[in-house]
């Protein structure tokens, strides 16, 4: 894959903000959206959908690669992701552990970037394996 540009981070980004505008997020107010970009060039969205069995929820940035992937997808490049108390202004949302674990299942980690952002113009850029170092993987199954 070639250096994503910034059209198309920007791209992501404003697909992972509309994303967060149906999070269903009653119990935390936190909402949060991602974007993944998939290797066929497609975005795919989604939003944390809580439940009122806590556990029973999910975060964005699992809803957007679970959708990805049973749409067929096996190859992912990016995700952007967003989040913050409904009603306040956007801080850095970085992802959990447990996404950080199922973004490493499809892509190349030293590739694979993880754009937080805050706007649709402002966010930072980072590699899943700074994110993940040291990660276990497939190929780690032998
Ligand atoms: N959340 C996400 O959607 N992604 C993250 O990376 C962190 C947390 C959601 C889960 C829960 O619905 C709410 O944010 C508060 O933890």
């Amino acid at each position: 894959m070639e250096k994503l540009s910034d059209e198309l981070i920007a791209r992501l980004v404003s697909s992972a903000l509309a994303a967060r505008g149906k999070a269903y997020a009653p119990y935390s107010r936190f909402a949060v959206g991602a974007a993944v970009l998939a290797a066929s060039g497609e975005i795919y969205c989604g939003a944390n959908v809580e439940n009122a069995s806590y556990p029973a929820g999910i975060c964005a940035e699992r809803n957007a690669i679970f959708h990805a992937v049973a749409m067929g997808e096996r190859r992912l490049y990016a995700i952007a992701l967003c989040g913050g108390k409904e009603g306040e202004k956007l801080g850095a949302c970085f992802p959990c552990g447990i996404c950080r674990q199922v973004m490493r299942e499809f892509c190349d980690p030293g590739q694979f970037l993880v754009v937080v952002a805050t706007s649709p113009t402002d966010w930072t850029v980072h590699t899943l394996a700074r994110l993940l170092p040291d990660s276990f993987g497939p190929e780690s199954l032998g």
